[in-house]
């Protein structure tokens, strides 16, 4: 089994990561397993695949400077967010950090309040939908070689004012995505099953695009 650093502390992706990758022979552990005290970068770029690019660059150099006995085989880096038409996209490449720039806290809970405060001024009431997409750039850099895979993949949807269901993280809650046979689904990512989510969400396409790269 081969074992890939993923550039993120972020326990929800690395377990997406790991249930779309260790079925192709990858363990899956998180840049902190080697590094437990890597910082951040600050993404700078102005769009996902450019700090995908950037998280691993920082994550690859982090880990050829320092002393270690063993090294992961490859690391990987996912920069995601929600784009919401009718805000222009927003919050887009700022969707980490949402409510902060908004000076309303930080984190999941306070993103997706300052995403409803949004969304309820711009005349939404409780139960009605606007479009919306997830999406999602991983970039992946195999330590041996010179092998640089980047993959970019969508989720269309609509997002709502009110939250439900329990499962997922971030923006999950608010997320009605549009299923295989194009209807929009009934429940929130929040409320699916991760095999659903998974099979239809911008990580699981980018993620099974990379293994489509790896395998070749
Ligand atoms: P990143 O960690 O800088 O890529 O920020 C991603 C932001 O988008 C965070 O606020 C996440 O909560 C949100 N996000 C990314 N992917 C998902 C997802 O699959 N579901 C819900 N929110 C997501």
């Amino acid at each position: 089994m081969k074992t890939m650093a993923v550039a993120t502390g972020n326990k929800h992706k690395l377990q997406e990561f790991s249930e779309i990758l260790a079925p192709l022979g990858w363990r899956v552990a998180s840049i902190r397993d080697w590094l437990p005290a890597v910082p951040e970068p600050e993404e700078t770029e102005p769009d996902f695949v450019g700090n995908a690019a950037l998280k691993c660059g920082f994550a690859v150099a982090a880990l050829r400077t320092a002393d270690l006995a063993s090294m992961p085989d490859a690391v990987a880096a996912d920069d995601s967010g929600l784009a919401v038409n009718v805000l222009d996209d927003a919050p887009g490449v700022y969707s980490a950090r949402f409510a902060e720039m908004a000076g309303a806290g930080s984190g999941d809970a306070a993103n997706r309040s300052e995403l409803v405060r949004r969304l309820v001024h711009t005349g939404m009431k409780p139960g009605d939908t606007t479009a919306a997409a997830f999406a999602c750039a991983i970039h992946f850099q195999d330590l041996s070689g010179a092998h640089h895979h980047s993959a970019l993949a969508f989720c269309e949807g609509r997002v709502g004012i009110q939250e439900r269901g329990t499962g997922g993280f971030g923006y999950d809650p608010l997320f009605f995505p549009v299923l295989q046979d194009e209807s929009v689904s009934d429940k929130t990512f929040a409320e699916l099953p991760s095999e659903t989510k998974h099979a239809l969400s911008h990580r699981g396409k980018a993620l099974r695009m990379l293994a489509t790269e790896l395998s070749a």
